[in-house]
């Protein structure tokens, strides 16, 4: 049987005993209401589950979140370690682009800027002063939730100094199998044995086998197929050296 170990260990109980599903019933729900939370792509559920996942770990924990954008996933984990039995031994980074232009835009995320240009929460974001990081760190402060985030690193994620080894990590910047290709030996290399990667986007097996190609896991679960307006995936890295468990990722 698989096990979660610490500092994960006590999120086991989110699990089905076959590590194929998540147990909806036993998440707490937010502390606090969605309309505080910025706007953002990670929907109430995911929320939740992001927020269950840091508030009911132990121990020491190490978290890293790729792709905050403006903080709405980022307020889910601050008020996970905000609500946690001890926070003094959470270490967690951030790290995005902190997109100033759309030019930037464009030559960063490689999508015309004109497709998104209409969208308020994106126009704002990036032409605020200092851009969309300023905002990543206003956002939070709002909320009393800064103090919860150890660094916000700017830059991009495969240059940018992070720390070698992580607990959980937090992906929102794999959307398809060219991105988990860019973007896999990172993962693989930053997520310790036993650690526990959620990714936004790997909605499937066929996304989740090009993932599993460069992180082996013991389970990989798709929120998907529990609730279709759900994108994330949840998966353990295995502990066993060299070991692919694609059973899990089927
Ligand atoms: C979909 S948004 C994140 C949404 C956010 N998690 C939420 O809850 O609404 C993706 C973010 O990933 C960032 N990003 C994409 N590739 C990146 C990279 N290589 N390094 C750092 N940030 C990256 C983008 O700048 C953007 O802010």
């Amino acid at each position: 049987m698989t096990s979660v170990q610490q500092p994960l260990s006590a999120l086991q109980r989110f699990f089905s005993a076959d590590f194929a599903r998540i147990s909806l019933e036993a998440l707490d729900s937010l502390p606090v209401s969605l309309r505080e939370f910025p706007t953002g792509w990670t929907s109430p559920w995911e929320l939740t589950l992001l927020y269950n996942l840091v508030k009911h770990s132990s121990g020491p924990l190490r978290i890293l979140e790729i792709g905050p954008w403006i903080g709405r996933s980022t307020t889910a984990i601050s008020l996970g370690i905000r609500d946690r039995e001890s926070r003094k031994d959470v270490l967690y980074d951030i790290v995005d682009f902190g997109i100033t232009s759309g030019a930037e835009w464009e030559a960063l995320l490689k999508v015309p800027y004109l497709n998104f240009a209409g969208q308020d929460q994106i126009s704002r974001t990036i032409h605020a002063p200092g851009g969309s990081v300023a905002v990543l760190i206003e956002n939070p402060r709002k909320l009393g939730l800064l103090e919860q985030v150890t660094s916000v690193i700017r830059g991009d994620c495969l240059q940018v100094p992070m720390r070698s080894s992580y607990d959980l990590i937090f992906c929102d910047c794999v959307h398809d199998a060219r991105e988990i290709q860019q973007y896999g030996h990172l993962l693989a290399d930053r997520l310790r044995p036993g650690g526990l990667l959620v990714c936004d986007d790997v909605i499937d097996p066929t996304l989740g086998k090009v993932l599993a190609g460069y992180v082996p896991f013991d389970f990989l679960i798709y929120l998907h197929q529990q609730d279709p307006g759900s994108k994330f995936c949840v998966g353990r890295k295995s502990v066993t050296p060299g070991a692919t468990t694609m059973g899990a990722a089927a």
